[in-house]
């Protein structure tokens, strides 16, 4: 079977064919960073215009550069939400319009679901079960994964996500949108000079909190008699290290608490190199198998939208061709629905 997928929550433009017995045959992805920069964060209704503007070229693109043609097409894959609902509006009304005029199933799908069955993409792929670590621009959550569709919430966000923190921290040190890779770079320049506190390390639970975090930092950069370079990329190096403790201790707790072995880290942040370090080696330490996407299928992508398509043909797949957008759908609601 052969998928188109589309992606357009944010500001990335995605696109990607996905062949069900060959794997991943290509994919396209537009940035709308250099648009957004100017702004210090997305502005929806610029992200939108932009991907009316990229997303038929890109699919024009991408199937030219696979050696294949509409026809060939068996279904399209959108993502329907969560997201900005004038971006998913444009994914949405090409998929459908494009799968009515193929007279095509067109699949739904889960923004998050597409991020945490990314790892899948890869050659070596983890087996059912697993706990996923989700660490988004949006979200930070902790994900026991029975199968396709068969999603529990173990730990959730209780206010900033990881990538917001990680984005957050970066405007206060003066760096650029997106913040998240900036602020990395700066940290392998830093020294372990400060030490800020890592917020529910200690607790039962599997839930996280980051906004203490974000004003911790603060703090610190207003006790600064000068901001110099080398004080950023300390400041940059101690919030990295905080963020980066919690995630693993909590992740380590999530297996323990579940009895399961395998590990999948998805979602932008899940390319912060510190991150892949720290939970590889606690993960070998421990017994327990890490599973990474590569480092483009981190951040958001069509490739995982078309793969998550394949896998749940079956379940989504629909021919009323009426567009579907759900901005705020939480990913607890879909085991229930499309
Ligand atoms: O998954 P994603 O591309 O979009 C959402 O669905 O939110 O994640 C974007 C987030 C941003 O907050 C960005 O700063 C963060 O992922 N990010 C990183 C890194 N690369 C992207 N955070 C830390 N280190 C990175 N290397
Ligand atoms: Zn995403």
């Amino acid at each position: 079977m052969l998928i188109l997928g589309i992606e357009s929550s944010c500001d990335e433009t995605g696109v990607a064919l996905y062949d069900s017995e060959k794997g991943l045959l290509g994919h396209k992805l537009h940035s709308q960073i250099n648009l957004h920069a100017h702004y210090g964060g997305v502005v929806p209704e610029l992200a939108s215009r932009d991907h009316i503007r990229y997303i038929i070229p890109l699919i024009q693109e991408l199937l030219k550069s696979c050696d294949s043609s509409l026809s060939k097409l068996d279904s399209i894959a959108y993502t329907s939400g969560p997201g900005l609902s004038g971006a998913l509006l444009v994914g949405s009304s090409v998929a459908e319009a494009l799968a009515c005029s193929l007279n095509i199933p067109s699949i739904p799908i889960h923004h998050l679901e597409g991020h945490l069955l990314a790892p899948m993409l890869d050659k070596n792929k983890p087996d059912f079960p697993f706990i996923a670590l989700l660490v988004s621009g949006g979200h930070s959550q902790l994900i026991h994964v029975r199968e396709v569709g068969n999603y529990e919430i173990l730990g959730d966000t209780l206010d900033d996500a990881a990538g917001e923190a990680f984005d957050k921290t970066a405007q206060l040190l003066g760096l650029s949108y997106p913040g998240g890779p900036a602020l990395s770079l700066l940290a392998e320049k830093g020294k372990d000079k400060f030490n800020l506190p890592r917020p529910l390390i200690n607790s039962h639970g599997l839930d996280f909190s980051f906004s203490g975090l974000k004003t911790a930092v603060l703090t610190l950069v207003k006790k600064q008699p000068k901001l110099t370079e080398s004080i950023k990329s300390d400041i940059a190096f101690a919030f990295q290290e905080s963020v980066t403790d919690v995630l693993v201790k909590k992740s380590l707790q999530a297996l323990k608490q579940t009895n399961l072995k395998r590990i999948v880290i998805s979602g932008g942040v899940g390319a912060n190199k510190k991150l892949r370090e720290k939970l590889t080696l606690s993960c070998e330490n421990n017994g327990f198998k890490s599973f990474f996407p590569s480092l483009e299928f981190c951040t958001d992508n069509g490739a995982m939208i078309a793969l998550a398509g394949a896998m749940r043909y079956h379940l989504s797949a629909k021919t009323d061709y009426k567009f579907l957008t759900k901005p705020r759908w939480r990913l607890s609601e879909i085991n229930s629905s499309t």
